[in-house]
């Protein structure tokens, strides 16, 4: 074999190489997501357990703290951007409660999860604020905003 023969030979065996690499990256979230319905089960659970002592300082059950306002509600937020990566098509059915309109209606599943989580960064910020008037307006959007969703993207306990 002449050397440019053995260039090419070797550009030829890169570029089958690239070939077979190149669908990876793509492959790595649906590796990740062995079980995608119970790891959205775990996020929406963490989030609910979060919002609890909101709520109560929401309804004056509970002394408002903005410090914790502020760190159950980045927490929140950190679950919906793990949430939100969590429903690749086709994982719904079974125990799943989610509706086949999340794929049907992608951009407005995606717009739900925007509007959650812009409401919960104001409520973060109201906590670092240290203001209560600030709070109990952007609770009453983050509540709206799960409410939203749930009543067209979930279906209802049975
Ligand atoms: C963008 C849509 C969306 C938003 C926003 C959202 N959820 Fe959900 N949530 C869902 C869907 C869809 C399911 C059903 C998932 C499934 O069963 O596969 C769900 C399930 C749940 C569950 C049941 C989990 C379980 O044990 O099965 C709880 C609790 C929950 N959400 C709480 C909340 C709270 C609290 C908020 C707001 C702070 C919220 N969610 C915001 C879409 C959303």
């Amino acid at each position: 074999m002449t050397m440019s023969l053995r260039l090419s030979a070797l550009a030829i065996g890169l570029a089958a190489l690239a070939a077979v690499l190149m669908p990876l990256p793509e492959m790595r979230p649906a590796l990740a997501q062995a079980n995608p319905a119970a790891e959205r089960e775990d996020a929406m659970e963490t989030i609910s357990k979060q919002l609890r002592p909101l709520a109560g300082m929401a309804r004056g059950q509970q002394a408002f703290d903005g410090q914790a306002v502020k760190a159950a509600a980045e927490k929140i937020l950190a679950e919906f951007n793990r949430a939100e990566k969590l429903f690749p098509e086709g994982s719904g059915g079974g125990k799943s409660r989610a509706l086949p309109a999340i794929w049907e209606q992608p951009d407005a599943f995606a717009a739900r999860f925007e509007e959650a989580k812009a409401a919960a960064s104001a409520v973060a910020k109201a906590g670092e604020a240290n203001s209560q008037d600030r709070f109990q307006e952007a609770f009453k959007t983050l509540g709206g905003a799960c409410a939203a969703c749930h009543k067209t993207f979930r279906a209802p306990e049975n």
